[in-house]
């Protein structure tokens, strides 16, 4: 079976709405996890100095809803309709139909099993509505609640890659990677 992307479609949980951004969405973004330091400590970006620069990510994602093969939710919580964080594919591989996963939210809500609900669901997603055979997702060895996440998920730690990149603070890192295949339901 071939995959089909079907873009990114509502999906309702539990506690959570997983919906595409919208640009309204913006305030909620930098107010609840892109301009908190703490939250970014393990990823590549941010954080975010303003509104605005919230703003402009997201309406870049809003760009690519166009496509198909674009997945980004925006993580809404239903009991105060917030959007408290983002959970997508960052990486797609036709060939091997694999992907792989990236996640935040803000502080406030860490440690409710919020992202290991949002995980699960696009899984589900993504393996029988789309159609991976592999989803993976990586961690800095030092960010332990991410790879709790990946484990309570179902996924199984893969290997360890070394000296993955330089965070900001000049520290040299490794990732820990975890796998779920389909097969393994
Ligand atoms: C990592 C993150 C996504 C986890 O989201 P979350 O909604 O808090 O996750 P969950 O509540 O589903 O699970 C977190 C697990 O980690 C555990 N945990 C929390 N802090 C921990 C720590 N410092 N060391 C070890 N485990 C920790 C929690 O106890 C929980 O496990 P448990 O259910 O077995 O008790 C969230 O903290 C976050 O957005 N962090 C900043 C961005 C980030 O690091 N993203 C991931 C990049 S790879």
């Amino acid at each position: 079976m071939s995959i089909q992307h079907k873009g990114t479609k509502s999906i309702e949980t539990v506690r959570l709405i997983l919906r595409r951004f919208e640009a309204q969405d913006a305030e909620d973004m930098f107010q609840n996890w892109a301009g908190d330091l703490e939250v970014c400590k393990y990823l590549s970006w941010g954080p975010h100095k303003d509104v605005d620069t919230s703003l402009k990510r997201i309406l870049n994602w809003m760009s690519n809803y166009n496509y198909e093969a674009s997945y980004v939710w925006a993580i809404e919580l239903k009991s105060n309709g917030m959007v408290i964080g983002s959970i997508s594919v960052e990486i797609s591989d036709e060939t091997t139909q694999s992907c792989e996963v990236g996640y935040c939210i803000g502080k406030p809500y860490w440690s409710r099993g919020i992202m290991t609900e949002a995980l699960r669901a696009i899984m589900h997603y993504l393996f029988y509505e789309v159609g991976y055979q592999s989803i993976r997702a990586k961690h800095d060895t030092r960010n332990l609640a991410s790879g709790r996440v990946m484990q309570k998920a179902g996924m199984q730690f893969t290997k360890i890659e070394k000296n993955v990149g330089v965070g900001r603070d000049g520290s040299h890192y490794d990732c820990a990677v975890y796998t779920k295949y389909i097969t393994d339901d």
